[in-house]
């Protein structure tokens, strides 16, 4: 390709004599002469000191534009925001957490397009950042890879953030006194990356590499790490490849390569957010990704990953037999996995692929198809006439895989979490936690803290949790999240009264509200919405614009 058509977008900015006062400005930024005919890059980091996710990404940044420049092209380094669902988690701090997901996404698209950057690395490592990257990369539609900031290391004794969270139930059950609590506090996060579990940060990342957006191996590299590093490099490299050759996006992110991350979702036993995101990055390349296309690859596809939060393993172990690249073989060689999708590479999936090495004998991280964790998939996809929407389950298996009980409402999560602390929910109840959707939260809160605190109070497989929030990627036990239509928009969950009984049952993927419809229709007429919990301000803004969790929460979408 001629290098006009490569800085089809700086050319704009640059060019021409009318274009002096923008080179003096970039001149004071670094530009020289030769920069303003090659072709830009922006590095849109996530970098931020408010987390240990994202520590270190600065670092990765440079990597990237070293790997731009000496490609031929000029890496241009900006910002974007982040938070930390790890330390906002359990407060009203949260409700900004899926707010962030669009901020990122704004604001990566708004710098890129603003300055005109031909291709774009975004590099993230938290569970909002991540997919708002891609968010971003699916609406520019420039030549982009992705690079995830990897993975933390284990704490000591093999402790991760989760392991804290599970303490302060384990406490208020007094089987764990403070001074042990602090003693995990202080050691669960030894430095940079994300959290070391399946949990929702490496579901993604893991879901990114097999939609191709990412570079083969990538996902499963610590945050601290040569190999990350050296990615960094590569990404810079890939995108002037991808340029050169006129490969954008939405080449990439096609039905079928949203149909390989949802199917390496499932295999590793990944975080049930992945169902919003992936609807969502889906949606903005317009790919129409649903709800069904859980169920229908859901029925195919096992669970072979034994890793935390369902499992025993930690990222990092992960990738000492390998990473996910021998997974993603296995399950191509099987027929799962579309392997003539292309990838950032320039090649296909299955090119990408020819040479990956099996894992080592003996490891029993990854288990062979033919002895899964679970036949089918753990992401459920549950209706009823409780979420005649849809809902999502998590169910491994091990927490059952049928659970009935009277109801406990709560109107919001920290109600519940006053009431599993102290004692007074009991085993065999159904929780409700209702007005905490993307709308009603707003912002769909992830129920770490209550899923945690009914863990450590060793109730994980006596209640149930139904809400129309999400749930943490590091949640696990009989719970099931994003019930649609929200209570806030006169979903049935808003009617659940004290001691009516539910019944969850992830065989026939259904949730059913025990109370006649007569009575399910005399108690809507008879229910008015609450008012807006906020009138101003960003949580007002996404209430007001936001879609129902089953179109992925997303808030440009207008029609
Ligand atoms: Fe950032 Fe878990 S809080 S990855």
């Amino acid at each position: 390709m001629s290098n006009d058509n490569k800085r089809r977008y700086s050319s704009q900015l640059v060019d021409g004599i009318k274009k002096a006062p923008s080179r003096a400005m970039l001149r004071a930024v670094g530009f020289t002469d030769a920069d303003f005919r090659k072709p830009q890059v922006g590095i849109a980091s996530t970098w931020s000191m408010v987390t240990p996710c994202n520590m270190h990404i600065n670092g990765l940044a440079d990597q990237a534009a070293a790997g731009v420049d000496a490609a031929g092209g000029k890496g241009v380094i900006f910002n974007t925001i982040t938070i930390s669902d790890g330390i906002a988690n359990g407060n009203e701090a949260m409700k900004y957490s899926l707010v962030s997901r669009e901020v990122i996404a704004d604001s990566i698209e708004t710098v890129a397009g603003c300055q005109g950057f031909d291709g774009l690395v975004a590099i993230g490592g938290c569970d909002k950042n991540m997919p708002g990257c891609l968010m971003a990369i699916g609406r520019l539609d420039r030549p982009a890879v992705f690079v995830y900031g990897g993975t933390i290391r284990p704490g000591k004794n093999r402790t991760d953030i989760i392991s804290v969270f599970e303490a302060v139930g384990a406490h208020a059950k007094g089987v764990m006194n403070e001074a042990q609590v602090q003693e995990i506090e202080r050691t669960a996060i030894p430095g940079p990356g994300s959290c070391g579990g399946m949990y929702t940060a490496n579901t993604l990342a893991s879901a990114i590499e097999a939609l191709g957006l990412s570079l083969p191996g990538s996902s499963a590299q610590e945050a601290v790490s040569g190999s990350k590093a050296g990615d960094c490099r590569r990404a810079g490299a890939a995108v002037l490849n991808l340029l050169e050759r006129g490969i954008t996006p939405r080449r990439i992110m096609t039905r079928e390569a949203f149909e390989n991350a949802i199917t390496m979702t499932i295999a590793l036993g990944g975080s049930t957010n992945a169902v919003l995101h992936l609807i969502a990055m889906a949606d903005v390349v317009g790919v129409p990704i649903t709800l069904d296309d859980f169920v229908q690859l859901g029925q195919r596809t096992p669970v072979l990953a034994d890793l935390r939060p369902s499992g025993r393993n930690l990222m990092s172990e992960l990738i000492a037999i390998g990473g996910i690249q021998p997974l993603m073989k296995r399950l191509l060689d099987a027929g799962l996995l579309h392997g003539d999708c292309l990838t950032v590479t320039g090649r296909t999936l299955a090119e990408n692929l020819a040479g990956a090495a099996d894992y080592p004998p003996g490891q029993d991280i990854i288990r062979p198809l033919d002895k899964p964790i679970k036949a089918d998939g753990h992401i459920r996809i549950l209706y009823g006439n409780l979420a005649p929407g849809g809902a999502v389950a998590k169910i491994t298996g091990k927490e059952g895989t049928r659970f009935s009980g009277p109801a406990r409402v709560f109107h919001s999560e920290e109600e519940a979490m006053d009431r599993i602390l102290d004692g007074t929910v009991q085993a065999g109840e159904v929780l409700v936690i209702r007005y905490e959707g993307p709308k009603g939260g707003p912002g769909m809160r992830e129920m770490l803290s209550p899923t945690s605190a009914i863990m450590g109070r060793g109730l994980g497989k006596e209640v149930a949790l139904i809400t129309d929030g999400r749930f943490s990627g590091g949640s696990h036990g009989f719970v099931v999240g994003h019930v649609t239509p929200e209570a806030v928009e006169g979903g049935p969950l808003a009617i659940v009264e004290n001691g009516d009984r539910i019944t969850i049952d992830a065989e026939r993927n259904e949730i059913t509200l025990h109370v006649e419809e007569r009575e399910i229709a005399a108690r809507l007429a008879a229910w008015s919405p609450p008012p807006p919990r906020y009138t101003r301000g960003v949580l007002a803004k996404f209430a007001r614009s936001v879609r129902s969790a089953s179109e992925g929460a997303v808030t440009d979408r207008f029609d």
